[in-house]
């Protein structure tokens, strides 16, 4: 059966984008073996604060459980938990290319913002290749921005194989079937992020519904004054539309006035955010708890990246 990894930056700005475009799926898809990786190593590659790595890396397992991800059927890790990880991540650099690593679009963007750059900003693609390779996975759902990284990883799998004998598994990459690609609000030109430049246009998963409320009331729209499905013409009110349709799961029926789509769809977000709030509340007032899911995550997927790092280093000479 195919297994699949999916990854979450430890962030505490996890939004609507991230639950519909990559924790639903992930919950969907939980008949088949799953990893749910948290990635705090990344965390590490730009200035952060480390109470902030931590907290936010307790807060992405609490609300992956929120969300309904089953720890007994999907691993949830943290990527600096599980050792091989960084093993591996060394051994791969020893067949990866320095040029190909700075060839990378996200690297050349986040070192061209200023300021000291670290050298694991550069070789964080190496590290994501064995954050998938080390679990024999093969598929991965990635969004556009990771896609390159992930043709580097496979490049390095394929490399690797040809090189020094059959040891990974190619993995895939893969658009979640059911996902939809939800934009900013206040700038429907691009999609929802943790990191845009303002909070505007993001629906955080944990916001209070009066956040909610607002942001949804001030979204972008037009002045067609017309409720239809137009991505190019109309991209913040076929954002709403498609935000109703993955929160309510039907098609909306006539709505006549942007007035009634955004009340509809505050409603639809509402109804699918507010028992995720209140599960989250739930599982914050134990926090060991959720880092025993982390602990029991680590300790199923340790056989197999320790029997893959020991296929590696036999392979490559040590
Ligand atoms: P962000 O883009 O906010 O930095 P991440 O890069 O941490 O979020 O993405 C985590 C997961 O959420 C990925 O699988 C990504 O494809 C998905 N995702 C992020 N933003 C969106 C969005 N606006 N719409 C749909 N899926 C998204
Ligand atoms: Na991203």
């Amino acid at each position: 059966m195919t297994r699949r990894l999916t990854g979450f930056q430890p962030t505490g700005n996890l939004h609507l984008g991230n639950l519909i475009g990559a924790m639903r799926p992930l919950v969907a898809a939980q008949d088949r073996p799953s990893i749910a990786m948290i990635a705090d190593l990344h965390a590490l590659t730009m200035e952060h604060d480390p109470e902030t790595v931590r907290a936010n890396t307790l807060t992405v397992a609490t609300v992956l459980l929120a969300a309904g991800v089953d720890p007994q059927r999907t691993a949830i890790i943290a990527n600096s938990q599980v050792p091989e990880h960084t093993e591996l991540h060394y051994l791969l650099e020893c067949v990866t290319g320095y040029g190909e690593a700075a060839r990378m679009i996200q690297f050349k963007e986040k070192s061209g913002a200023g300021g000291t750059v670290r050298l694991s900003l550069l070789t964080y693609p190496v590290l994501m290749a064995a954050d998938i390779l080390v679990h024999d996975v093969d598929q991965v759902p990635v969004g556009e921005d990771q896609s390159q990284h992930l043709e580097l990883a496979r490049t390095i799998a394929t490399r690797f194989n040809a090189r020094y004998g059959a040891t990974f598994v190619v993995p895939e990459g893969i658009r979640p079937e059911s996902a939809a690609r939800i934009m900013d609000l206040a700038d429907p030109a691009r999609k929802m992020s943790k990191s845009a430049p303002s909070p505007a246009g993001r629906i955080g998963l944990l916001d209070p519904p009066e956040t909610i409320r607002k942001v949804i009331s001030r979204a972008v729209t037009d002045t067609a004054g017309v409720v239809r499905h137009d991505r190019e013409g109309q991209p913040g009110v076929t954002n709403l539309l498609e935000i109703l349709r993955a929160c309510s799961g039907r098609e909306p029926g006539e709505l006549t006035s942007y007035g009634a789509l955004k009340r509809e769809v505050t409603d639809a977000v509402e109804a699918v955010l507010a028992p995720i709030r209140a599960r989250y509340a739930e599982l914050s007032e134990d926090p060991s708890h959720v880092r025993e899911v982390l602990a029991k995550g680590k300790a199923s997927v340790q056989p197999r990246a320790t029997e893959t790092v020991r296929r590696t280093r036999a392979a490559i000479g040590l």
